[in-house]
């Protein structure tokens, strides 16, 4: 069923394996996902493509200044026949949520989805509705230097399981992509693979993968050296571990193992740990990037044998 997703989202996006695979490990681990890079490099085609593949509700949010959270979360709308009030509810009450630039809305708006996804519900005029399940955010933006942008603080970046980078594709898939497209658009034929219930069961198998205490504990060690390191100001949080210990599960069961082994985590390290990093003052000023960082860490933590 995974490698039917794949197949899918391989029509449409081409030369990025190492991005899909990371976005399937995102999707088993029950990870929201926010995808960053320059504009134009397929990051909305991606969220689209995946989000296709999938039968259960679908909705897409574009963010945009004057968006308001009642936008997002939904709210009550008055009936003048009856006087009474029901409840609209917004687009976040879907199984996936294509959240398009989201660095383009207000901080208050952008909490407004922060909360539904950590919480996973929504409190509107102080009523707690759960959220469907799965519930998976998938989030863009383009770099925060660009212009009418608000930056997420990092205390809401911590919500995203994983940030992931698409990058230029190589000549020869950029080639390849304009006769991809020159009848009409590869996403137009993506269909539907999974649906709610093949994800959920996914999910409970990715949680059942072992891992062994030594490797959990390897995770625990990644973590405290980010909060031990003298040029972050402020490490990876315990959900941080959290997520990074079910990704490498999820990253175990793509690889068809009933166990995790630590070059699991590794291989997801960077994409869950480096955004929730705060860097010191004279760190950032000098161009340091959180990738490197998490890189030099994996480097220097000893590796269970
Ligand atoms: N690696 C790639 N493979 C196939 N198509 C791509 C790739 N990168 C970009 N594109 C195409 O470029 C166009 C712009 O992509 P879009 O998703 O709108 O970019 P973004 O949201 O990052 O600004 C789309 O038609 C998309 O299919
Ligand atoms: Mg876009």
């Amino acid at each position: 069923m995974i490698d039917a997703v794949r197949a899918q989202l391989q029509k449409v996006i081409l030369g990025k394996e190492a991005v899909l695979d990371r976005l399937l490990v995102a999707l088993l681990a029950d990870a929201h996902v926010l995808m960053e890079d320059v504009p134009g490099v397929g990051k909305t085609t991606l969220a689209k493509a995946l989000a296709r593949t999938f039968a259960g509700e679908f909705k897409r949010l574009q963010f945009t200044p004057d968006l308001l959270p009642t936008d997002v979360v939904g709210s009550s709308v008055y009936d003048p026949r009856d006087g009474s009030f029901t409840f609209k509810p917004g687009p976040v009450f879907a199984n996936v949520l294509l959240a398009d630039e989201i660095n383009r809305a207000s901080p208050r708006t952008q909490s407004s989805l922060l909360e539904a996804m950590s919480e996973r519900q929504a409190s509107i005029e102080g009523i707690t509705r759960p959220l469907p399940r799965p519930f998976l955010v998938l989030a863009t933006q383009n770099p925060i230097e660009l212009h009418g942008t608000y930056p997420l603080p990092e205390a809401q970046l911590d919500r995203f399981g994983m940030r992931v980078e698409l990058g230029y594709p190589a000549r020869e898939h950029e080639i390849a992509m304009l006769y991809a497209q020159a009848d009409h658009h590869p996403l137009d034929d993506v269909r539907p693979v999974l649906d709610e219930k093949a994800l959920l069961s996914l999910q409970a198998a990715v949680r059942a993968v072992r891992v062994e205490r030594r490797v959990g504990a390897y995770v625990v060690d990644l973590v405290e050296a980010t909060r031990a390191h003298p040029t972050i100001k402020m490490g990876a949080s315990p959900r941080a571990s959290a997520t990074l210990f079910r990704c490498a599960q999820a990253r175990a069961y793509l690889d068809g193992r009933a166990y995790v082994v630590p070059e699991d985590v590794k291989g997801i390290a960077v994409e869950v740990l480096a955004h929730r990093l705060m860097l010191d003052p004279k760190a950032r000023y000098s161009g340091l990037r959180k990738e490197d960082l998490v890189r030099e860490i994996l480097g220097v933590v000893a590796v269970p044998v």
